[in-house]
């Protein structure tokens, strides 16, 4: 397949480093951005070994001066990108989930970050996106977005993740978009920090998954709710 420029964010552990590994096997070449690169070990080590094609960046999603600070360092070496993939994301505390703690505060810095960010992550990258090859924005979403698939507690999780999958499928259809394919996908319960080590998937094998479906992806897709094996999610 042809060499592709990727960006992807949270890309220091996880899935977002996994999906980082796994695009390696194409050729690719992969942004990775993280909040705090100086103790991004084992990415910083993958740079060392791929210098031509990994390069770690500094990006908080939560700081917009850093998602701009990146989109500039990012135009500066190349004129366009092929692929986004907002990846970072947090699952919150108990104060997002549990009805009784549940505080203000604590909801909206997950909302912020799950769901907020992405849409200005791709905002500041849709100049270089409209450039692209096949242009695609990932959104790493959830099934527990799924409002037909709700159930109790995780209020702030859930309610992020339907925010990021609505704002997903308004990308996918605004006319400033035009061209660029934005899909959102359930990676599935994957064995990360945030998954736990009971998850059902090892990170290696939710990765291998997304990145076949990602890159079969096409304009035909715009808009769609994925799982990570290709089949279709309910909104
Ligand atoms: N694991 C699962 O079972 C599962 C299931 C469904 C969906 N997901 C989704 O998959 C994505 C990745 O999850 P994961 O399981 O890999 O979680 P993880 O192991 O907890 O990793 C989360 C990643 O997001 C980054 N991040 C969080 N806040 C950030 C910020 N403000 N700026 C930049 N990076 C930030 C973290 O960076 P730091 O190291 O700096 O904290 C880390 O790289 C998330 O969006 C999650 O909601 C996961």
């Amino acid at each position: 397949m042809d060499k592709q420029r990727i960006l992807i964010t949270g890309a220091n552990r996880g899935i977002g480093f996994e999906l980082t590994r796994q695009f390696l096997k194409d050729n690719s070449q992969i942004f990775a951005t993280c909040r705090n690169p100086e103790r991004a070990d084992v990415l910083n080590e993958l740079a060392r070994k791929h210098p031509d094609r990994v390069t770690v960046l500094q990006m908080d999603v939560n700081d917009e001066a850093s998602i701009i600070a990146a989109a500039k360092a990012v135009t500066g070496k190349i004129d366009s990108l092929d692929l986004l993939i907002n990846n970072a994301g947090i699952g919150g505390d108990e104060a997002g989930h549990i009805l009784g703690q549940l505080t203000a505060g604590e909801v909206s810095h997950v909302i912020e970050t799950n769901a907020v960010a992405p849409l200005i992550v791709t905002q500041a990258f849709r100049d270089l996106l409209k450039r692209g090859n096949n242009p695609r924005v990932v959104m790493i979403s959830s099934g527990m977005g799924s409002l037909q698939r709700a159930g109790g507690s995780s209020y702030a999780y859930r309610m992020s993740k339907a925010a990021m999958n609505m704002a997903a499928r308004v990308l996918a259809f605004d006319s400033a978009m035009n061209g660029i394919t934005t899909v959102t996908m359930n990676p599935g319960w994957v064995q990360t920090d945030m998954g736990g080590p009971s998850a059902s998937l090892k990170p290696e094998e939710s990765g291998d998954a997304l990145r076949a479906l990602i890159n079969r992806l096409s304009p035909a897709d715009n808009g769609m709710f994925f799982q990570y094996d290709g089949s279709e999610l309910p909104w």
